[in-house]
């Protein structure tokens, strides 16, 4: 019902509605009405009201709430229930929490904040209240495990896509993270639940730092890491963004799911690289070696070519560029 009474209330947005009228179109007594509205008002919402004249909204938070997202979502399963958190360890043990007990499959879960974001490698990832999309996708593919990792190329296509739809040009750091001008905006990890030929579950961390200020990155990642918001010079809208994202990412992984084809997130990853024809340094279970990346095969894979002529491919690892987040 808080739902249905502020939609109400942001389709009449330029004047008041009266107490009597939410009554009646939505059945609702006025008692009820007061209490939904104070609720509202306890998430961020802000009104004027009068007794004689009624209520009218006159401003809503920049939260990444499923009131404030789900209008700008035109999927059909990616999105369709967003479950918020105004602060939470990491959105990605939170999702394998609610996956191992059964949540649907595109049920996405986002955080204003995190306490404990988890990166690559059990790195930390830093993620400072309303001011970036630190968001994890539950899905629950059909496929087989191998190909699991495909699904971070497609997440990474879809957030260069939206970034993009926001006017501002982004590179694809394969296989997860997104670069601009030279340091990491967004990060991708992806992890999974399965036996040998069965899936249970994935999880899609995305980690966006949208509106990150320069002093909320420690000292000694402020070289490798930006936001969108410090390299555009404007504040990005966080709520556009997210759904954009989410868009995306259905359109992309369901053609995946339709054919087990990710050519068109590999097409959006391979225009928009930056690794190639570059020198990389590719570190593989401890074991550290030097190659130039030649394309990304439509398996997603990286085609390299080493030093002594021979070429190959990486399916995943950890690859380092020279000039990039300050590698030399
Ligand atoms: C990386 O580049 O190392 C991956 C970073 C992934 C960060 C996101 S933020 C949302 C989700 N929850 C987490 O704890 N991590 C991912």
């Amino acid at each position: 019902m808080k739902d249905r009474i502020l939609e109400l209330l942001k389709t009449n947005q330029d004047s008041f509605i009266s107490g009597q009228r939410i009554s009646l179109e939505l059945g609702v007594s006025r008692a009820a009405i007061w209490k939904y509205i104070n609720a509202l008002k306890d998430e961020g919402y802000e009104f004027e009201s009068s007794s004689k004249i009624g209520y009218r909204l006159t401003s809503v938070p920049d939260l990444l709430t499923q009131e404030e997202v789900a209008d700008k979502i035109k999927n059909n399963r990616i999105g369709k229930s967003i479950i918020h958190f105004n602060t939470i360890d990491s959105t990605n043990i939170k999702a394998k929490e609610l996956a191992a007990n059964g949540a649907e499959d595109g049920t996405v879960i986002i955080s204003e904040e995190q306490t404990a974001g988890k990166g690559r490698l059990g790195r930390h990832w830093i993620s400072p209240k309303n001011k970036g999309i630190w968001m994890s996708i539950i899905l629950r593919p059909h496929i087989n495990p191998m190909y699991a990792s495909r699904v971070t190329l497609i997440g990474a296509a879809a957030v260069f896509k939206a970034v993009e739809s926001q006017g501002i040009r982004t590179l694809i750091k394969w296989p997860n993270d997104i670069v601009l001008n030279g340091k990491k905006v967004c990060g991708i990890l992806t992890e999974m639940s399965a036996e040998l030929n069965r899936i249970h579950y994935l999880v899609i961390g995305i980690g966006i730092n949208a509106n990150v200020d320069d002093i909320d990155f420690p000292e000694e990642i402020k070289t490798s890491a930006t936001s969108l918001k410090i390299e555009s010079g404007h504040p990005i809208d966080r709520k556009s963004l997210t759904a954009e994202i989410l868009n995306n990412f259905e359109i992309l992984y369901d053609k995946f799911l339709s054919d087990s084809s990710i050519k068109d997130s590999v097409a959006i990853c391979r225009e928009n690289s930056v690794l190639l024809g570059k020198e990389i340094r590719i570190i593989n279970n401890g074991k550290e070696t030097e190659a130039k990346a030649l394309d990304i095969n439509d398996d997603g894979e990286l085609v390299v070519v080493h030093p002594d002529g021979t070429t190959g491919v990486v399916f995943s690892g950890e690859v380092s560029m020279r000039g990039l987040y300050g590698y030399v």
